[in-house]
């Protein structure tokens, strides 16, 4: 099936992943490439339309990037945002200034006639961050929109089918931005809104149906939502021949390992091996302090595992994996540093005598995995869930990790998360967890002293994880979480509230 294709090319911009899942919301789908994409590359996709980006530089700046060359006579729609629209009148002939003062924030805009703006609400607030501003526009085109500082917030050309905006329709704060993202796609594109879960499942269903029939799979299970959904798909379409394997490694949250076999192997019959590892990890992890150390001895020994349970099984046709689209979005700019080493499934190709890797989820963001996870009849309690890190409660303990902590934190954790979503807060919070730090202090319990573990409290808003904010959780609630754990985990007398955002603090404490 082809489907309608969109390209945002990536001028460096903090919002272009949210322009992608934006346009995704509307039903079309669309890729985010490196605006350095050649012209056979981007237009082999047959795009409907091409978004430019915002981006961090200033058109007037020696090494600015420039629109590519071959943009303007591709005959394709383009619409600009910020630093994109800017590009584009600076690029036809128009001209880009420094303003004397940016705007950074909300701001009232007026709206006039055009195509983008049908059912938006003459007056409005948009979301704007931007420095620079276009002072005149090139011949040809008119103004659409403006805001007392920023006298072309939008301009057009009908004729060129060319767009610019000033603010930010992506961001939530600009009132109807959906909308009027909605129109540039269906009434100046032609998008009809033909990428929807249930076709894309179907979808894959069929192709990888063609592709394994017959063939013998395998994929590692984590109960995770990526590889949740991943097995799921190829389940419905390779019955018993997929073969999963569930590495219990002991530091999964309360119930989870009795929640993943229960799920998939008694209800949807999936051919599901658990392979108990939990006293092998424990062993390889004792005296071990330094949390890059846990983490490389988790990711290591993880592999191990598999790789003896996939030499039982003997040589496989195909190895799955979880990979999402945000994985494999080339990004435009710089390297960045690692902060930490993250463990996933990654390492796994080396040790496995395969033919091929599948990879059904790589085209989706996460919530769009979810959905998918639903039209594969998955629960809510699976796709749903909050990210896990691969090397699980072993990065919630801080210091040493021994059965006895590992006991007293999936209850404290099992008692935050319950009393979260009971009093309806699982929704609003991105992440929240218990983390059991390395502080024991004196406390009184029942006349007597105590000498315990000192528990910390996390919980974060978040798009992405990228960046988080403290959840700031109602006192009463805190309250009753505070004594049910003291009272109910055991060990712990004394609670605290983590208040740093990210940065500079991370969501996980090693
Ligand atoms: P940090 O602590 O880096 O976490 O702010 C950002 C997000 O990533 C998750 N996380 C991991 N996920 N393997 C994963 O699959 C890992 O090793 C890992 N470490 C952190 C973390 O839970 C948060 O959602």
């Amino acid at each position: 099936m082809s489907k309608q294709t969109v390209v945002i090319l990536d001028f460096g911009g903090q919002y272009s992943q949210l322009i992608a899942r934006r346009v995704r919301e509307q039903s079309v789908y669309c890729e985010l490439l490196p605006r350095t994409a050649s012209k056979d590359r981007v237009m082999s996709l047959s795009p409907r339309a091409i978004i430019l980006t915002g981006g961090p530089s200033s058109v007037n700046a020696a090494d600015a990037p420039k629109l590519p060359d071959w943009l303007l006579s591709a005959g394709v729609p383009v619409l600009g945002i910020c630093y994109g629209a800017q590009a584009l009148a600076h690029a036809l002939g128009g001209e880009v200034e420094r303003a004397p003062a940016g705007e950074y924030g909300k701001r009232d805009i007026s709206y006039g006639q055009s195509a983008l703006f049908e059912g938006v609400s003459k007056r409005s607030v948009c979301w704007m961050s931007h420095a620079d501003s276009v002072k005149r526009l090139p011949d040809g085109f008119k103004v659409t929109a403006a805001t007392m500082s920023c006298p072309f917030a939008a301009f057009e050309n009908v004729q060129k089918n060319i767009y610019g905006v000033q603010f930010h329709p992506e961001v939530a704060h600009t009132r109807q931005g959906g909308l009027i993202l909605r129109n540039f796609l269906y009434n100046v594109c032609g998008c009809t809104g033909d990428w929807t879960m249930k076709s894309f499942v179907q979808e894959m269903q069929r192709s990888l149906g063609e592709k394994l029939s017959g063939k013998k799979v395998l994929c590692a299970l984590s109960g995770g939502v990526d590889s949740a959904v991943a097995a799921s798909m190829l389940h419905s379409v390779c019955g018993d021949n997929l073969v999963c394997i569930f590495v219990d490694h002991g530091l999964l949250r309360k119930d989870e390992a009795a929640e993943v076999m229960r799920v998939f192997k008694d209800e949807r019959g999936m051919n599901l091996t658990k392979v108990d590892a939990r006293a092998r990890f424990l062993g390889r992890l004792k005296g071990v302090t330094e949390p890059e150390q846990k983490r490389k001895i988790i990711g290591e020994e993880f592999i191990r595992v598999f790789e003896e349970q996939a030499r039982a099984i003997g040589a496989v046709d195909y190895l799955v994996q979880g990979t999402i689209y945000p994985d494999v979005i080339e990004s435009g700019t710089g390297d960045s540093a690692v902060i930490k080493s993250h463990h996933n499934v990654g390492g796994l190709p080396s040790v496995v005598d395969f033919k091929e890797i599948i990879e059904p989820l790589r085209d989706l963001f996460k919530d769009e995995v979810r959905k998918a996870g639903f039209e594969l009849g998955l629960p809510a309690s699976i796709v749903m869930r909050q990210p896990f890190p691969g090397p699980g409660l072993a990065i919630r303990i801080v210091g040493e990790v021994t059965g006895e902590k590992i006991a007293i934190l999936q209850e404290a954790d099992h008692i935050f998360r319950e009393e979260i979503a009971l009093n309806g807060l699982d929704e609003e919070i991105w992440q929240y967890f218990a983390v059991l730090t390395g502080a024991r202090s004196v406390g009184v319990m029942g006349d007597r002293r105590t000498y315990d573990y000192t528990l910390a409290l996390r919980a974060v808003t978040s798009v992405d994880g990228m960046t988080a904010d403290w959840a700031r959780i109602p006192y009463p609630v805190l309250e009753k979480i505070s004594g049910r754990i003291v009272n109910e985990a055991g060990h712990i007398n004394r609670i605290v509230y983590d208040i740093t955002a990210k940065p500079p603090a991370t969501i996980e404490w090693e």
